[in-house]
């Protein structure tokens, strides 16, 4: 019997999640054990998705949505906190599981929703929430499951590390920079976020909470984008053998948690300063394991739809769920440091 699942959005993540279930419906037979079949996607212009009507059935009712019953689970990729809170809510108490890539919505509501979760014994799963492709929420689940963190630091914005990379390396403008990584998909709706660093503080708001079990919020922790960056800042950088990277960061410092988002220079022989334009990496340095690094797509609509994916088919089979992070520890505080006052 096949599972049927609902979009809200069909944006770029969401047509990557359409072109997926086409494609590689073989293989998601063969991983879940059944067929996966969108049964219907919420959109709020229908007119401008005509191309997919034959693929979908468009919707502009999330009630439609909510009252059929056959819809398993509810994927949410509109983005945005509302009315996005209000859709999973209502799906949750309905007793749908619930997959969402919105960073925004888990950084801000998360712990809310989560408990919502729990008492309706249903599943959020959001792993595409945090640097696309790379499946590191469930990573820091699963295989740091026994194993003591004492920092998380990497690139967790595709379009920044994007723009940088066309303007050093390209000599491109900030602005032509920004706006192919609009056309390839990689930047919000609204790119504030992505170059102010909200979305990236948003990213590490989540991580904190799977590597350190801390709950923070982004007025806790300095954030400082790339949008005041001089093309000069970044030749000047060059010419003394560093890169410019905005760089996230949640460290345990003497049992406090140290928590940034800002530019960073990094010497341009460090590994991270070899990931180029959309790509992610982050770094985790712990007991057990020592420093580990990983790398991959961290936006784009294939990349983000993969994770989308993994956690529907989680949904469908015995794979490991990511645990939605460990218990709240007792960091008494947050540092407050900027760069400028180290
Ligand atoms: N706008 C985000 C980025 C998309 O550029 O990283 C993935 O979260």
């Amino acid at each position: 019997m096949a599972i049927k699942i609902a979009l809200l959005g069909l944006g770029t993540v969401g047509s990557g999640v359409l072109k997926i279930i086409k494609n590689n419906q073989k293989k998601i037979k063969q991983t879940s054990g059944e067929e996966i079949v969108i049964k219907k996607a919420l959109v709020r212009n229908p007119a401008k998705h005509q191309n997919l009507a034959n693929e979908v059935e468009l919707t502009t009712s999330f009630d439609e949505i909510l009252h059929d019953s056959e819809i398993k689970i509810v994927v949410e990729l509109m983005g945005g906190l509302h009315p996005a809170k209000e859709y999973i809510t209502a799906a949750l108490k309905a007793g749908k599981n619930v997959v969402t890539a919105n960073k925004d919505l888990m950084a801000t509501f998360g712990s809310e929703l989560i408990s919502l979760a729990a008492n309706q014994q249903c599943d959020l799963m959001y792993d595409a929430s945090v640097a696309g492709g790379i499946p590191i929420l469930r990573t820091l689940s699963t295989s740091y499951a026994s194993d003591i963190i004492s920092e998380i630091q990497g690139i967790i914005n595709g379009t920044t590390n994007y723009i940088l990379s066309q303007m050093s390396e390209k000599g491109l403008s900030y602005e032509a920079a920004l706006k192919m990584a609009q056309q390839l998909g990689f930047a919000e709706a609204d790119p504030t976020n992505d170059v102010t660093g909200k979305d990236a503080a948003y990213k590490i708001v989540i991580l904190s909470k799977f590597a350190f079990g801390t709950k923070i919020g982004i007025n806790d922790f300095t954030i400082e984008g790339i949008n005041n960056l001089q093309d000069f800042d970044i030749r000047q950088a060059s010419r003394m053998g560093y890169v410019i990277k905005l760089i996230g960061i949640a460290k345990n410092i003497a049992g406090k948690l140290f928590v940034e988002v800002a530019p960073c220079l990094l010497p341009e022989n460090a590994i991270m300063a070899h990931i180029k334009n959309e790509l992610n990496a982050l770094q985790i340095k712990s007991q057990s394991l020592g420093t580990a690094i990983f790398t991959g797509p961290g936006a784009g609509s294939s990349a983000t739809a993969n994770s989308v994916m993994s956690d529907v088919i989680a949904e469908t089979s015995n794979f490991v769920k990511q645990i939605n992070g460990r218990p709240f520890s007792n960091f008494s505080r947050i540092m407050k440091l900027t760069s400028s006052e180290d």
